[in-house]
């Protein structure tokens, strides 16, 4: 981690027409090679191997369009370009600061009778490559994609961790299956084979298509599946041009090694806003598990959680812990129709939310107000205020929004289609005109963009832990799990860090009413109280929650590690794991560090070298683990907190209890 790629920006244009079947290109190590195929049939395919053993087999690529235009067949190969490029680059913020971009690009122009230019522009990493489509239909007035044909046919059968296909939510538990046995998944996939190459399909910079998921079509043949329009068709364009978004496949012999991978940011396009100063991480507290639990509620009434006093009592909170921000839900008229006509108003607080008083008191604590505006699904009302709302917001100092998306699209549009994905995009492009950074529930899919757009901070888009509060919740192995698959597409607002396991102070609160037909009456958090520490570490999110009500945090000793530590950090490493099984992650955030370590269901110890830390530099290592005697099932909030004084060649036992963690910052001592 400690190593910083000095390399300088070294891109080599090296042109060749070239005839036939010279279309095979390989990263830079050679470990991975891709070859286009359109020398034995009318189709064009592609195939993949790694370290010299196939991994994909023939696998076609093109889409069917519906006016008949002809995207997929007859293509004849006009010019092979060869570009290499090695370059660092940096980000406002994220896991790493300084990434290497290091590739091989084949970019190869075809066109066929029916007048469709095509480039199939590949790139090929070490760790992996990704391709995309550029299309160019000459005299189309419009183009309609009706299907995507790119398939992935797998050499061989592999163990695979994923989601079932939705086009409406990422809320859904993992399966562990044989690859032979996914009917359909949602990116990303990620897979071991048997002689343990892990791969993950995704795609990135998904920002004008519908998103992608895997329909198995063959014994290990998968094709890609678009979301659709109300009217079947998946993709829709004015003017005859279009670019898809990259379809990709990290690769590593390790499974830590998709984690520490860049290749999904890589394939982003560069920062396209004009400044960043704006844009801050930050640790924070909210309004919100309350009212998930049922002992507040959104809508304004006798349990009405936003009141203007409370928040008081939360601004008062985070100043007096160090914590930058604090989130307000259910501060705004609407919520009295969530669920019915999802009318909400961005701009009218409830009577007994007063946003002066409340902006103006943050104000003088030092803390931030994060905004939220819940949209229930109605994004044609959302788009109707949306200037307004974050010129209002803006107008009280508020620039930091949490959006969501819960309930259905108006008109048949599904949230993963073309057309939300634009809307998406739109929140994230307006937000920015107002210096305002965006935290989206009910997302779509995370591909990297926050590249291009850095105020895109954070997102759901997996189940997070709201499922704790009114269902059977998420078990121990979901959180071993999200770090292979979800969090490979970037940053995860997953909300750690409850304390109250059990509900015990909700359980005795007279105030507490069902209010979600899921709720199974005796849900709790499924992890030890060590683990939802070092959860804070492994679930990387620029803002970063403790999602506990700030009573149950109150002269909490292992609270402290949340006041030490760092929502941003400006190196990480992904140090040991396995999906499902357990994860550990060092990150560094300037001269401090945190260790996150993580198991399922079953106890484990890990020997961890702390060679991640600067040698030389004595750190007081304040270690929140698991007590002997803990249990997630039957003693989950028995932990222990020790203090040792360690350095680089130290190396640590990472005892975790069964469904448990384990978390330590690292304070300089001098
Ligand atoms: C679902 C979001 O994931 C959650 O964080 C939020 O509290 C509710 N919707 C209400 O907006
Ligand atoms: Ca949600």
């Amino acid at each position: 981690m400690r190593i910083i790629f000095s390399f300088l920006a070294t891109i080599a244009l090296l042109t060749a027409c070239t005839a036939g079947n010279d279309t095979v290109v390989t990263s830079p190590g050679g470990n991975v090679k891709l070859t286009l195929l359109t020398d034995d049939s009318l189709q064009l395919r592609y195939t993949v191997e790694v370290d010299g053993k196939p991994f994909m087999l023939p696998s076609r690529l093109g889409f069917e369009e519906r006016q008949g235009f002809n995207l997929s067949q007859s293509f004849k190969i006009n010019k092979v370009e060869r570009t290499q490029c090695d370059e660092t680059w940096t980000q406002p913020w994220g896991e790493n600061k300084t990434l290497r971009n290091h590739y091989n690009e084949m970019a190869v122009t075809l066109s066929n009778a029916h007048n469709v230019a095509l480039t199939l522009r590949f790139r090929l990493f070490d760790d992996g490559l990704g391709f995309r489509y550029e299309y160019n239909v000459a005299g189309a007035d419009s183009l309609l994609v009706s299907d995507e044909l790119t398939q992935f046919n797998f050499a061989h059968d592999a163990t695979s961790w994923s989601i079932p296909a939705s086009f409406e939510t990422y809320e859904l538990l993992y399966r562990r299956l044989p690859l032979s046995q996914v009917e359909n998944a949602n990116t990303p996939i990620t897979l071991r084979t048997p002689d343990s190459l892990y791969a993950s399909l995704h795609e990135a910079a998904l920002t004008d298509f519908p998103e992608m998921t895997l329909t198995r079509t063959d014994s290990l043949g998968f094709t890609a599946s678009l979301a659709p329009w109300p009217d079947g068709v998946k993709a829709r364009f004015a003017g005859g041009s279009f670019t898809t978004p990259w379809r990709t496949i990290q690769l590593a012999h390790e499974a830590v090694g998709l984690i520490n991978s860049s290749l999904i940011l890589n394939l982003n396009e560069p920062c396209a806003l004009d400044s960043t100063q704006w844009i801050r991480p930050m640790k924070y507290v909210g309004v919100w598990w309350g009212m998930h639990l049922g002992i507040e509620s959104w809508v304004m009434g006798d349990r009405h959680g936003a009141t203007t006093e409370n928040a008081i009592k939360y601004i008062d909170f985070a100043a007096r812990n160090g914590i930058e921000g604090v989130l307000f839900e259910g501060w705004n008229a609407g919520w009295e129709n969530w669920g019915g006509s999802q009318t909400f108003d961005y701009t009218k607080p409830y009577a007994d939310f007063d946003m002066k008083r409340i902006a103006d008191y943050a104000r003088e604590k030092g803390v931030k107000i994060i905004g939220h505006h819940e949209t229930g699904g109605n994004v044609v009302n959302y788009e109707a205020q949306l200037d307004k709302a974050f010129e209002w917001y803006a107008s009280y100092g508020v620039h930091d929004v949490k959006t969501g998306y819960a309930g259905g699209l108006p008109g048949g549009h599904n949230h993963h289609g073309q057309f939300n994905v634009r809307h998406y995009r739109h929140v994230v492009q307006t937000a920015a005109r107002y210096h305002t950074t965006i935290n989206a529930h009910e997302p779509i899919k995370d591909t990297g963009i926050r590249r291009t757009y850095p105020n895109m901070m954070s997102r759901e888009g997996a189940r997070g832990m709201e499922w704790n509060a009114w269902s059977d919740g998420n078990p121990p192995v979901h959180h071993v799990t999200l770090p292979f698959t979800r969090l490979l597409g970037g940053p995860m607002d997953y909300t750690p860090g409850i304390f109250d396991i059990l509900y015990e102070n909700a359980k005795n609160n007279p105030d507490r009413k069902q209010w979600n037909m899921k709720d199974s009456k005796d849900c709790r958090i499924n992890t030890t109280l060590a683990k939802q520490i070092a959860l804070w570490v492994i679930l990387y999110s620029p803002v970063q929650m403790a999602s506990d009500c700030i009573e149950n945090y109150e002269g909490h000793p292992a609270f402290q590690f949340f006041r030490d530590f760092e929502a941003d950090c400006d190196e990480s490493r992904a140090l040991q794991g396995e999906p499902g099984e357990f994860v550990a992650i060092a990150r560094r955030a300037g001269e401090k560090y945190f260790l996150g370590a993580a198991t399922n269901e079953e106890a484990r110890t890990l020997t961890v070298k702390l060679d991640f830390l600067k040698p030389g530099v004595e750190y007081d290592a304040a270690i929140y683990a698991d007590a002997p005697d803990a249990d997630w099932v039957t003693n989950p909030t028995a932990y222990t907190i020790e203090h040792r004084t360690v350095t680089a060649a130290d190396t640590l036992e990472v005892r975790m209890a069964a469904g448990g963690g384990q978390a330590v910052s690292f304070i300089p001592t001098k």
